[in-house]
């Protein structure tokens, strides 16, 4: 996502604000995060989507583990290897306890994310890394759910036929499937992982 791009989409979040008073969970204090997170989860919900095995899997598969959720695509010029790279190192540097956490990569581009470009993208990271696509209905489901913005966007400085715009969020839900926490765009590894450990420790 370019930073025009993210100046945009925080323009318009704050106008939905003024215009609803509907907050969204990122741009709430820690404070009113907590309360939030008590009350009706507003980030989060059911998907159901293809791993990168062709195995059809849903929100309810992963029980019992954190889930560490970003959603972009594997043609992502940068953004979504720093943020892959970012949330797959912190759950490595869990120790023990990345064994509680399942790192989750949703595709916004079916279309180009077929089940075996997910399976070789994946492969890069580390961390027990799963790739998610599926059919255009499951994959707007599964945002929707998760509140994630995207859209094509015609590239004329790349060959590539088009890129994604889209949100650049790591969401933390808890061993219920219930939002814990968000990480924004540029949070490094470190910071990340101290902040997973903290909401670990609540459970
Ligand atoms: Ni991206």
């Amino acid at each position: 996502m370019t930073r025009q791009n993210t100046l945009l989409l925080i323009a318009i979040a704050l106008i939905v604000i003024a215009a609803t008073g509907v907050a969204v969970p990122w741009l709430l204090s820690p404070a009113q995060q907590g309360s939030q997170v008590t009350g009706t989860a507003l980030v989060g919900g059911p998907f159901e989507l293809t791993d990168q095995d062709g195995k059809r899997v849903t929100d309810k598969d992963f029980r019992g583990k954190f889930m560490l959720v970003y959603f972009g695509y594997t043609f992502c010029p940068d953004v979504c290897p720093t943020e892959l790279q970012a949330m797959t190192t912190a759950v490595t540097r869990l120790g023990e306890d990345a064994k509680r956490v399942q790192p989750i990569f949703i595709t916004v581009d079916p279309e180009r994310d077929t089940v075996e470009q997910m399976k070789t993208y994946v492969s890069n990271f580390d961390g027990g890394l799963i790739g998610l696509t599926g059919s255009t209905e499951d994959i707007v489901k599964a945002t929707q759910a998760y509140r994630i913005y995207f859209a094509k966007v015609k590239d004329e400085s790349s060959s590539a036929e088009y890129l994604m715009d889209h949100t650049s969020l790591v969401f933390l839900m808890d061993e219920n499937g219930t939002f814990r926490r968000v990480f924004s765009y540029g949070t490094d590894a470190d910071t990340m992982a101290k902040g997973i450990k903290e909401e670990l420790a609540k459970s």
